[in-house]
Formats: structure tokens, sequence, C-alpha cells
């Protein structure tokens, strides 16, 4: 268990926009941050971060929460992982009351399982820098490569043992279990045939070099091999099987090293393979991730849109890589992002080139020779053949197919331009085409919605019902404002002006203005008492008791620690009641709709009027029920029209208070 001190220091430390920003590119926007959505495909931003509330809301799929509520959600931490996380970005000693046995075979299965990768680094950085065999072969083997120490430090880079089990033996001394040790495929556990009751366990990396391969946070998800033999028969890289922890298609091999870099430069190079990315990052280019030898898939792609729009595809000068890889660059135009792409001279890979040149020399060859895709494209014809009719005008449906793909209308025109000239061809050729593949993807995809209605969908996402009740129903926004006045202006003392009757020189009752100082929380509270009024909606029926009690609690109440309290579910929807304002910003037209007033007016004015206004809505619905029950003649109405007065009277109080606190 973490002590409280470290939780709530590390609550104190904590800068959500910074945490943020290490998974999301976020961008100034009044006095928030906003920026596309992490958790889901998206291409205009409805993620809002508010440094000064420390909290963030995503419109698109209605998550929200504090700074760890994000991790959570973002990283699947657990909440201890979370708070760990954070001690170790803000440098805070984790203070934890010791574990018991039971406790450590609590600790949910995947922790264990990173648990165990995480030892398996240390444990194979250990036989790198310490064995004598270690040193003698996957050390040596690293520099002949010309990686540095450095180098080798920062990617964590190691070496097992060419035994068959001299990990796995010391990872079950440690106490590691064989479990996870099988589930990571740190491990191969096979039958014994000598033993029904045994098993034999071999180490799946036995006599490699290895690249331990780490998560946008900087995990260890799982590892990649290099053999260092020259064997034919065996896989020249052997990589960690797909696990619990370990999602290949969703991993980008260096993005943990590479994520500040590829958003501040606003670009990222996609390279093949892991030695391609670490000669580059030696070599003082850090914004550079590899896919590992796998096709690229559109999570990956989808991770690097967090941070940049920009990808520049780097391919070795062999043809077979080419052809694969040209699938992934359609990949990365349907996302909407930019590509370009960049081959070396033959022979010649990302490594070898960014290790027989200077960093200056690299770049000049990088910014020479990146083409976009349709000249690219068009540079693979001339190597074929540039004047065989047929292959010209397959390259030219080539290239329209990948430009039907780009979802931005005015991108398609100008790329559409750009290979009239270069394939010279004309332009109206070339709209036609587009006009007809885009038909024929209109008719394969009749049952998807078009791409229009798909990005409006995502903005309204899953609060779809949530904004037609607010449009229908006054009682839930009227509820919801007073949810919110208590979290915002809870603790503040205002005053508020109340009509009073009250005997006047002359004898005669008469309403008069009483200004009394007292706290928001009691305003609303003392007021809403006075008509029994409990609130319609559970959720906020639930806040509100949440909120009363904290507020009249503490002196201090601050509504980031109120949040940081709660359970999930509720710091979720208080969140999405904060970030209100905010969405409001991403969509002015819905603003103009449902709130018509800015939140200029006073405090005081803004509370008095949603709880009269709530009280008036109240009391017309009450009379509504009770008029139609004086139209049942059976029974006898004198009661009810008795107690329909009493409402008209009030109503008329408060419709006076009200039209003060307008005036
Ligand atoms: N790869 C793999 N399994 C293999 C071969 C390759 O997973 N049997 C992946 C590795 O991630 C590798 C990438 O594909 O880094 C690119 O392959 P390749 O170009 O053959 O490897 P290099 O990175 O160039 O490796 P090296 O320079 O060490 O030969
Ligand atoms: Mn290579």
């Amino acid at each position: 268990m973490i002590s409280k001190i470290t939780i709530d220091k590390v609550y104190e430390s904590a800068r959500l926009e910074e945490v943020i920003g290490d998974f999301v590119q976020l961008k100034k926007s009044g006095s928030n941050f906003k920026g596309l959505s992490p958790f889901s495909d998206e291409r205009s931003p409805s993620f809002m971060v508010s440094p000064v509330k420390q909290i963030w809301k995503d419109f698109s799929s209605g998550k929200g929460g504090n700074v760890v509520a994000f991790l959570m959600e973002h990283e699947h931490f657990t909440y201890p992982e979370a708070i760990k996380y954070l001690a170790k970005k803000y440098n805070i000693e984790v203070e934890e009351t010791e574990q018991s046995n039971e406790q450590k075979e609590q600790a949910s299965e995947r922790e264990s399982m990173y648990l165990v990768s995480e030892f398996a680094q240390t444990h194979f950085k250990e036989m790198l820098w310490e064995s004598e065999l270690g040193k003698a072969i996957g050390l040596s083997y690293f520099k002949e490569r010309g990686f540095t120490d450095e180098t080798i430090k920062k990617f964590e880079l190691g070496y097992c043992l060419d035994q068959w089990d001299g990990f796995t033996t010391a990872a079950l001394d440690k106490g590691y279990k064989l479990e996870y040790l099988s589930k990571t495929g740190l491990t191969i556990v096979k039958d014994d045939p000598n033993n029904p009751n045994g098993s034999r366990k071999f180490d799946r990396f036995k006599g490699r070099v290895m690249f331990p391969i780490h998560s946008l946070s900087g995990r260890v998800l799982g590892f990649g091999g290099r053999i260092l033999t020259n064997d034919k028969k065996a896989a020249k890289y052997l990589n960690s099987p797909e696990s619990d922890i370990y999602h290949k298609s969703k991993v980008l091999y260096g993005i943990y090293h590479a994520k500040q870099s590829i958003a501040k430069e606003d670009n990222c190079y996609l390279v093949e393979g892991y030695t391609d990315v670490i000669q580059f990052v030696q070599r003082g280019i850090d914004n550079v991730v590899s896919s590992s030898g796998t096709a690229l898939t559109p999570e990956q792609i989808r991770l690097i849109n967090r941070l940049t729009k920009n990808i520049t595809v780097l391919f070795d000068g062999d043809a077979a890589g080419l052809r694969a890889s040209l699938r992934g660059i359609d990949l990365i135009l349907e996302q909407g992002m930019n590509v370009r792409v960049c081959t070396f001279p033959e022979g010649e890979d990302p490594d070898s080139f960014a290790k027989n040149n200077e960093l200056e020399d690299v770049m000049t060859y990088l910014n020479d020779n990146a083409k976009d895709f349709i000249q690219f494209k068009a540079s693979l014809l001339v190597k074929e053949a540039d004047n065989d009719p047929i292959k010209r005008a397959d390259t030219v449906r080539d290239i329209v197919n990948s430009i039907a793909k780009i979802p931005d209308r005015i991108q398609k025109e100008i790329y559409i331009q750009e290979c009239a000239q270069i394939m010279n061809i004309s332009e109206a050729v070339l709209f036609n085409t587009l006009a007809q593949i885009e038909k024929k993807e209109d008719k394969d995809v009749k049952s998807q919605p078009k791409e229009e209605q798909k990005a409006f969908d995502v903005v309204r996402g899953k609060d779809v019902d949530e904004q037609k009740q607010e449009k229908v129903d006054v009682q839930y926004v009227l509820e919801r404002k007073i949810i919110e006045s208590l979290m915002l202006y809870g603790n503040l003392k205002e005053q508020f002006e109340d009509l009073v009757l009250k005997e006047n020189d002359a004898g005669d009752l008469v309403l008069e203005p009483e200004l009394s100082e007292i706290k928001v929380y009691e305003k609303i509270y003392l007021d809403l008492q006075e008509d029994e009024i409990e609130l319609a909606n559970e959720d906020f029926r639930k806040m509100y008791a949440r909120l009363i009690e904290a507020l009249n609690e503490k002196e201090d109440f601050s509504i980031t620690n109120f949040v940081n309290g709660l359970e999930q579910e509720m710091a979720n929807q208080i969140s999405s009641i904060l970030m209100e304002e905010e969405r409001y910003m991403l969509h002015d037209w819905e603003r103009k709709e449902i709130f018509p007033k800015s939140k200029e007016i006073g405090v005081a004015q803004l509370v008095s009027e949603t709880i009269l206004t709530l009280r008036c809505f109240l009391i017309k619905k009450r009379m509504n029920t009770l008029q139609n029950t004086t139209q049942d003649s059976t029974t006898d109405h004198r009661e009810v029209l008795e107690e329909i007065m009493n409402y008209i009277q009030l109503n008329k109080l408060l419709n006076k208070k009200l039209n003060r606190v307008l005036s």
C-alpha cells in the first residue's frame, strides 16, 4: 500500500497539463488546452484540459476526471500504478507500507507481467555489462555496430546468456512466478516427457542481444532479441509473443524516447528496424520510431497522430520492402495525416546511413530527398518504365486511389493538381477518376456512415442523449447548474437579497428586500430546503449530498481535492459538468441555443436566478398536476384548489424575486 502522505504529495505536485502533455499534443485555447482525443479516432479536437480546475474532459468518448483518472484510462494503469508513475515523474519518494505475501499475490496479473518484464530488462542489462560472456559477446557486438555506451544505456539494451534457463532460474530465485514468465513469453514451458508432473523451462531469448520495447510512458512491454550467429535456420530477430501487456499492433519501438521530440519537431520519422531507430537517435535525430518489421497498423499511426500530423517514412533501398510499405502510406493518408517518403541509396538503410554520415549531411539528405507521396509514386514509375503507357495509367490510378483516401476536400484538390502536373494529365480526367473511385467506395461502404457524418457523431458521441435531454429538460439544466454553482462557488461568501414580508410603518404587510451575507452553498441548501426540493436526477442528487457534506465539513473546500477523493464514476460526471463551459467553446452554436447568458453576471445573481427558476419551474409543474386532478369529477376539489391558490401566491412571490434578480 502506498502511504497517504505520498498520495497527497503526488496530487499536490502533479500538473495535469504536463502529465497529459506527454501523451497528447495540447494547444492553448483560452485558459484551457485542447487536443485530439486520445480515446477515439477523431480529426477535430474535442479533448479539453483545464489547468485551473485540474481536470480533463473528452467530449468524444464522454470520459473525464483528474490526473490519475487520465493515466488509468489512457495507460490502463491501476490506481497504485498511476500514483507511482506520477511519483517518478515528479521525483517524489514512494512511501510504502510493507506488503504481506497475500497482498503480493493479489497484485493484478498484468502488474505481475509488467514486473517480470521489468526484472528481465534489469537482468539482461546486468548480463551485458557485468558478466564476462555478456561483455565479450553482447557488449562487443553492440560496440561493433557503432553504439556508444550512452546509447546502449539509453535504450536499456541487454544480453541473454547462451544457457537453457539462466534467466528463468534467476527470475524464479527472485520469487517471480513461472506463470508470468510464461505469460510474457520470456520463458517457454514444456511438458517433461520423463516426469508427468514436471515441466521443462527454456529461456526464449537464449544467446541473443536484447532490445526492450517500451510503452509511450516508458514501461517495458516486451522484447526483441537478435541472434548473433549467422544461423540461417534461426530467425534473426525473435520477439515477445502477444500478451495482455504486449500488443504488437499498438506499439512503436522508440516512442518513449521520441515523443517529446516528435511533438517539438512536428514530424515523425518512421523506420523499419530497431537498429535504425537507435542509430538515428545516436546521430542526434530523436523524432524517430519503428514499427519493428510488421506492417504499419492504424493504431500505430494514431499513436503518432497524437503527437504530430506529419510522418516521413524512410525506406531501405530494397524493393520488397517498398511494395509492402506502400499500403502503409494509404493508411496514413486515411488518418488525415501528411506523409512524405524518403528512400536511401542502393544498399543503404537508415541505420547504415546515419552511422556513416554526419548529422548535417543526414539532415540535408532527408530534406532534399523526402518527397510527398505523389512524387514518390511517380518516381517509382520512372524507375520501372516511363514510356510504357499501360504502366503509366496504372500509376496514375494508383496515385488517385491514394488521393481518394484523404479526408480533407481541399487537400484532395491540391494533390489532384499536383498529380496532373507531374504525370502530365489533365486535371479534369483526374477529378473524373477520383469521382468514380469515390462513388465505388461509397457503394462499398453504403452501410457505414459517411465521413462528415462520422466526424459529427464523434463530437456528439455518447453525450447525444444528454444533449437531447438538455434541450427539452429545463429541470435537468437547472439542477446541473446548481451542482456547478456548488462546485465552483460553494465556499464563497456572497451578498444575497431576499424579499421578506414585513410590517411597514402604516401597519401593512409588505415585501421588503433584505440583504444577508452567507455562503453560496448555505444559500442553496436553505432555499431548496424551504420548498423541500429534492433534485430529480439521481446522479445530481448523489453529487448534491456529497458536495453539501464536503462544503459543510471543510473550511478550505477545494474542488480539486474533492474530485480526487471521489470514485471514478462520479469524478467523471463531475468533470463533465465542470467542463461544460469548455464544451460550448468548442461548439459555439450550441451555447446560443441553450445558455443565452454569459457568466459575467455576479455569482450571487447567478445562484439566485438558478434557484428561483428551478423553484418556479417545480411549482408550475406541481400546479399542472393539481389542475389535472381537478378534472377528475369524482373527488372533492376544495382542498386541491386551495393548494393551487397557495402555489399561485408563491409563484407570484418567486417571480417578483426573480424579476428583481434579473433586472
Ligand atoms: N524483424 C523481426 N523478425 C525478423 C526480422 C526482422 O521482427 N526475423 C523486425 C525487427 O524489428 C527488425 C526489423 O524487422 O528491426 C527490420 O528488419 P531488418 O531490416 O532485417 O533488420 P535490421 O533492423 O536492419 O537488423 P540488423 O541491422 O541488425 O540486421
Ligand atoms: Mn539493418
